[in-house]
């Protein structure tokens, strides 16, 4: 057999046998030592050289070198071959036996949570919901409710101001005077939505919070089916041992006001939770309806401060935490 007959052949039982390989490391190793070893095939054929003819041995090293280069190279990408599959094999087992892994599921805020009570009763007697814009102007937040430039009504709500004339609503009564503006009456809404005031931060006030504000306008309102409404509402929202008051108080754009108490029974004390009145007629003259037919009642509630009561939480700021610890008790 010619010496490049001995080559051939040794390359032709290395490429099926790597070919062939499936059972990992060890067996390639084998295969090394049987080509590529100190005494393997391929330093065999090397040790044929001292019997080859001087003037064909550098032809003969040249073709040995370069069978040893190739079996090398296929010996190398075919152990990265392998070691890849055993990662990938390993990665794809799975073990039915095992317990499953949790996948954590989010709550509803509580706040979210509150808003969809307060809808859900008052969507049960007869009001729609409505919303408006959360920046407005100075004309809808302030003017168009009776609450003038430089009147001391302004500075009940502390207002950031986002250019001139144009404010972050510091109550959603500004959605009463759109609500109004868009159609005609008779009217029976509730309006929920952010409210922003540049108040200092402390454990029962935050520069962000929620309010549902209530606006029912027809020929027929009174005072008492304001009373009742809301009487009804705390009753559900708090239930039936509650104890409730209202109590006279001052709003601009209502008259007469009132604001409503609760009893609180931890802390001994009346707490406001929402405030009301029949609908100042100098409201609806602004919006062109004529107060000589149309009656109406507005009232405005603090969603935090319901929800804190009603779960008993002692610092409007754990709302916007973010706190999983807190969030996820609800
Ligand atoms: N806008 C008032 C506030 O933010 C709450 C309020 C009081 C709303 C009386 C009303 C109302 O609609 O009639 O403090």
């Amino acid at each position: 057999m010619s010496l490049k007959d001995k080559i051939g052949a040794v390359r032709n039982d290395f490429r099926a046998a790597i070919e062939n390989i499936s059972n990992g490391p060890v067996k390639l190793e084998e295969l090394r030592v049987k080509f590529l070893g100190r005494k393997g095939k391929v330093a065999k054929l090397f040790s044929t050289m001292e019997s080859i003819a001087p003037d064909e041995r550098a032809n003969a090293g040249k073709l040995l070198n370069k069978l040893k280069d190739e079996l090398e190279l296929l010996f190398n990408s075919a152990v990265k071959n392998v070691t890849q599959n055993q990662k990938q094999n390993e990665s794809d087992y799975i073990d039915y036996t095992l317990p499953g892994i949790d996948v954590p599921i989010g709550s509803i805020h509580l706040i979210e949570q509150t808003l969809t009570e307060v809808k859900d009763i008052f969507k049960s007697i007869g009001f729609s919901i409505a919303y408006g814009p959360e920046i407005d102007d100075e004309y809808h937040n302030f003017e168009a409710l009776n609450i003038p430039k430089h009147h001391p009504a302004r500075d009940m709500q502390d207002t950031f101001f986002v250019e001139d004339n144009a404010v972050l609503r510091t109550h959603t009564s500004n959605v009463q005077i759109h609500l109004m503006e868009n159609q005609p009456p008779p009217i029976r809404y509730i309006v929920p939505g952010r409210v922003f005031r540049n108040e200092a931060i402390s454990y029962k006030s935050y520069c962000l919070f929620h309010q549902v504000e209530g606006l029912y306008v027809d020929k027929n309102v009174s005072f008492s089916e304001l009373k009742g409404t809301l009487d009804y509402f705390v009753r559900r929202m708090f239930g039936d041992n509650i104890k409730i008051r209202f109590r006279p108080s001052y709003f601009p754009f209502t008259e007469p006001s009132a604001e409503v108490d609760i009893w609180n029974s931890e802390r001994n004390q009346w707490l406001e939770i929402l405030g009301c009145g029949m609908v100042n007629p100098k409201v609806f003259e602004n919006i062109g309806y004529d107060p000589k037919i149309w009656h109406g009642y507005a009232f405005g509630m603090g969603i935090e401060r319901i929800a804190m009561l009603k779960y008993k939480i002692q610092d409007i700021r754990h709302f916007y935490r973010n706190d999983i610890r807190f969030l996820e008790q609800f």
